[in-house]
């Protein structure tokens, strides 16, 4: 739900799904640049234009060009949006968004990394070479990639944010995940790593964990470029029981923390993990 509150008589601001505009938090607004990998899908497309709302610069990316293409002017409001196509597998093309970002603006301040793929859930012997692959190669070694090209360009000004996205299933286990889930707690201690290896210039890290969202993740097999978001409850692992606050996430509930960590207000905090999951994690 979407609330107008006046601030001071004149200010609006959205204050149950993020903030709109003027720009309220600090280190972001009209000069920043974030790079969001995986932007183009149903979590990432709902950051960009929060951070768009508030007048940044946003570069989104995934591999399907209709999908970016289609997105792009979906997620664009008071700063300007780019669209991207670029696999995170792949170094090269990593290496070419990044640098077509800072040939472009100049700069990057913060990359939300949520490009991932889901996994087949099949026991580990019908598990095959191409799903190991495609999934670690996408949801842990892109992280990789990304990072190391966006940390070149944020240590020119000694300043940066990154924020990788794992989710529920890098910490808790539901049998047979077993390319997903290794690969997202994985994710979660690169981050760690890369806070320490990162913060002496200047570049702050961080993991934002979702719980269950109905969404449409493709697997490792599925093409690219389907719609983003499709209602697969009776697939959901998570029943509504089990979550404290009664509900499942909706994609505007991410958003938050992923703004938090990007701005200013954040500056002292690296090397965490912002569970983002109605309070899933701590039910035993
Ligand atoms: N929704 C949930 O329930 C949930 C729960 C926990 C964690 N998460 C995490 O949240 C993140 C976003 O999920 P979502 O629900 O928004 O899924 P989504 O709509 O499928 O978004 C995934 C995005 O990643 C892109 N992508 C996938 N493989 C890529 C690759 N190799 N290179 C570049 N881009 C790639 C997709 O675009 P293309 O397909 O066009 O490449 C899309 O833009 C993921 O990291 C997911 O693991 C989601």
């Amino acid at each position: 739900m979407v609330e107008t509150q006046h601030v001071n008589g004149s200010i609006e601001m959205v204050v149950n799904g993020y903030v709109t505009e003027p720009a309220v938090l600090p280190g972001i607004g009209e000069d920043t640049v974030v790079l969001i990998a995986g932007g183009s899908g149903a979590i990432g497309s709902h950051c960009a234009a929060a951070l768009s709302k508030m007048g940044a610069r946003v570069a989104i990316t995934g591999r399907s060009p209709d999908r970016v293409n289609a997105c792009v002017p979906s997620v664009s409001y008071r700063g300007e949006v780019m669209g991207l196509v670029a696999d995170v597998s792949n170094s090269g093309q990593v290496d070419s968004a990044v640098q077509s970002v800072a040939d472009a603006w100049g700069r990057i301040d913060g990359l939300v990394n949520l490009a991932a793929i889901g996994d087949s859930g099949r026991h580990l012997q019908d598990v095959e070479d191409s799903e190991i692959a495609a999934v670690l190669n996408t949801n842990l070694v892109g992280a990789m990639y990304l990072a190391r090209a966006c940390s070149r360009v944020m240590k020119q000004r000694s300043k940066g944010s990154i924020v990788n996205v794992s989710s529920i299933g890098g910490h808790r286990v539901t049998p047979h995940r077993i390319t997903y889930g290794p690969a997202k707690a994985g994710l979660e201690h690169l981050s760690r790593q890369l806070a320490v290896d990162l913060g002496g210039y200047g570049i702050r890290v961080n993991t934002m964990s979702p719980g269950q969202t109905p969404s449409n993740l493709r697997r490792f097999n599925e093409p690219p470029g389907q719609p983003p978001i499709s209602s697969d409850v009776d697939d959901n692992p998570t029943p509504t029981k089990r979550i404290p606050l009664s509900r499942r996430g909706n994609f505007e509930d991410y958003v938050g923390a992923v703004l938090f960590l990007i701005s200013d207000l954040a500056s002292y905090v690296t090397g965490v993990n912002i569970w983002v999951d109605g309070g899933a994690s701590v039910v035993r």
